[in-house]
């Protein structure tokens, strides 16, 4: 097998912390439709770190979507992959060595978290493209950041084409405004946050709808971040519908909103 693509970067992870965005996979329209129509429902989870434990973590949520899933870990690292093999206990999920070729496989979804956020910018389109070219047809890509506890987290979902959306996720007790997750921008946005770029005045404006929804706060965050959400509603940003109304408070707004100038 050829050299797996990539570089060997800190393999910290921990429990759950990838909770909120498996949770907005298991809602996702786009996700569901493309893990149920899936001919062979493979999910690659791309850089699973020191312990696999968000990997079957995945693997347990997605398996409500449809019983069938398969999960397999990849990781650069060797060593990482010998101690995740103690972990596959079942056949649905399993730990092999690869990088962004993917090892030959050909999955329906990526998960990517934490990873592309440790390679230079310039890295970044050559390894979604790469992944884009071993996903099977109608394949998408999460690319995702997150702080150590997964309190505050962003994403991009990408399919064969290009990114589709970004969505922010996080505890909304933890921060004093939405733009404080700015921090955990993805790699390919977190330099854009300057004024002038869309990313900033999406952050921008939902600072000043969390601002006066305030009013809101006696009853809670997770409600002033739903009066927030139909405050930038209301000013014309098209933030996207929730199937179900979610413990998190995510926002995802389509890629076209924020992609660089
Ligand atoms: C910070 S850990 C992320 C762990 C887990 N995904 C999480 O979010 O908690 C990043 C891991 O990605 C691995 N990695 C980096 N580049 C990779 C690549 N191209 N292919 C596979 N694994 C990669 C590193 O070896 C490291 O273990």
């Amino acid at each position: 097998m050829s050299k797996p693509l990539g570089a060997i970067t800190r393999g910290t992870t921990g429990r759950n912390r990838l909770r909120r965005s498996d949770r907005w996979l298991v809602h996702s329209p786009a996700v569901r439709h493309a893990l149920e129509s899936a001919a062979d429902p493979l999910v690659v989870d791309l850089g699973y770190g020191a312990l696999p434990v968000t990997t079957l973590e995945l693997a347990g949520r997605l398996r409500a979507l449809r019983p069938d899933i398969r999960v397999v870990g990849l990781e650069i690292d060797p060593e990482r992959v010998r101690v995740a093999t103690r972990f596959a206990t079942t056949a649905s999920v399993e730990f092999r060595l690869g990088g962004f070729e993917l090892a030959g496989l050909h999955p329906v979804l990526i998960r990517a978290f934490n990873v592309l956020r440790q390679y230079p910018v310039e890295e970044v389109p050559a390894a979604w493209s790469t992944m884009q070219a071993g996903l099977a047809p109608g394949g998408l890509i999460i690319d995702g950041t997150c702080d150590e506890l997964g309190r505050r987290c962003c994403w991009v979902l990408l399919d064969g084409d290009g990114p589709v959306s970004l969505t922010l996720a996080c505890d909304p007790h933890s921060i004093d405004r939405p733009s404080d997750l700015a921090e955990r921008l993805p790699k390919v946005l977190i330099h854009h946050n300057v004024p002038g770029q869309p990313v900033h005045a999406l952050l921008e404006a939902a600072d000043r709808a969390w601002a006066a929804a305030a009013g809101h706060g006696v009853f809670g965050p997770r409600v002033r971040w739903r009066a927030m959400l139909n405050a930038l509603r209301d000013n014309g940003i098209p933030v996207e519908q929730q199937r179900r109304r979610l413990r998190d408070a995510v926002l995802t707004v389509p890629w076209t909103l924020v992609a660089p100038t």
